[in-house]
């Protein structure tokens, strides 16, 4: 019974358990370096415009994670609520990612496009003014608050150092990149839209005048989950 002789040595036992667990780990792991890339390429993601990372700040600054997710599982459900199963593409330019493990209030990874933008004010306000039984909190002060976008540029150039490509072109004009996005009337949208295709303009919260905490999170939550074309899309594997 050799199987005796482990289980009366604690130590040898230890050994022999880290020897088979490592096993197992590179099992795992090594593959994962003979990969170029884990991650499968979509076309339509690109990283986030400079008005669109701003409001996606002030999301995580709020902890909006912690009442919702941003990742539709593969279930049959999920899919028929939200749409198409989030893909691993679509957050690949999260730092840090916003997937959540919490959902007191709907996923919100394609709640882009869903609503107008008038029907975001009225909620991001006052939720009870459109959804009477919400227990979501108001925001009413980011109407209030104007942006301060002067670290934009910035921002974009930190998250070039973690590997989201934007060219030095995106980093120079992000500022009035920002600005054309809120106020499209004055700024260069067709520059906007070349740096970042399928960027949502428009006067988010009604007042052109200024640039608030408001529009940037309108604006970022109406573009989540709209870069992909599923018309188009065809996975390289199908795991439904
Ligand atoms: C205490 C939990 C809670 C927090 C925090 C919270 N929400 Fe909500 N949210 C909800 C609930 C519940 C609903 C569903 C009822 C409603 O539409 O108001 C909801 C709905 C929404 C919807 C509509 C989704 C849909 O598909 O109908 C959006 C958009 C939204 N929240 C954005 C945000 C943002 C942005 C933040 C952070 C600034 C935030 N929420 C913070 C609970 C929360």
């Amino acid at each position: 019974m050799n199987h005796a002789i482990l289980e009366k040595n604690v130590i040898l036992l230890a050994v022999c358990i880290l020897i088979t667990v490592a096993i197992g780990g590179l099992v795992q792991l090594i593959p994962l370096y003979t990969m170029e890339q884990t991650i499968e390429e979509v076309e339509g993601v690109r990283p986030y415009s400079p008005l669109e990372l701003a409001g996606r700040n002030i999301y995580v600054r709020e902890g909006c994670y912690l009442c919702h997710s941003q990742m539709i599982r593969p279930f049959r459900d999920e899919a028929e609520r939200y749409g198409h199963y989030s893909l691993a593409a679509e957050s690949m330019y999260d730092h840090p990612f916003q997937w959540g493990s919490k959902r007191t209030g709907p996923d919100l990874a394609r709640v882009g496009g869903k609503y107008s933008d008038d029907w975001h004010v009225a909620h991001m306000i006052n939720p009870r003014s459109v959804v009477p039984e919400s227990i979501m909190p108001g925001y009413p002060f980011m109407a209030e608050t104007e942006l301060d976008f002067g670290s934009a540029a910035e921002h974009l150039r930190t998250l070039r150092i973690v590997g989201v490509p934007y060219t030095d072109e995106q980093i120079a004009e992000a500022a009035n990149d920002l600005a054309a996005q809120a106020n499209p009337d004055e700024g260069d949208v067709d520059a906007l839209l070349q740096r970042y295709p399928k960027a949502v303009v428009g006067n988010f919260d009604g007042d052109a005048s200024r640039v608030t905490e408001l529009d940037a999170i309108i604006a970022y939550l109406q573009m989540l989950g709209t870069l992909v074309d599923f018309n188009e899309y065809q996975p390289e594997a199908d795991f439904r």
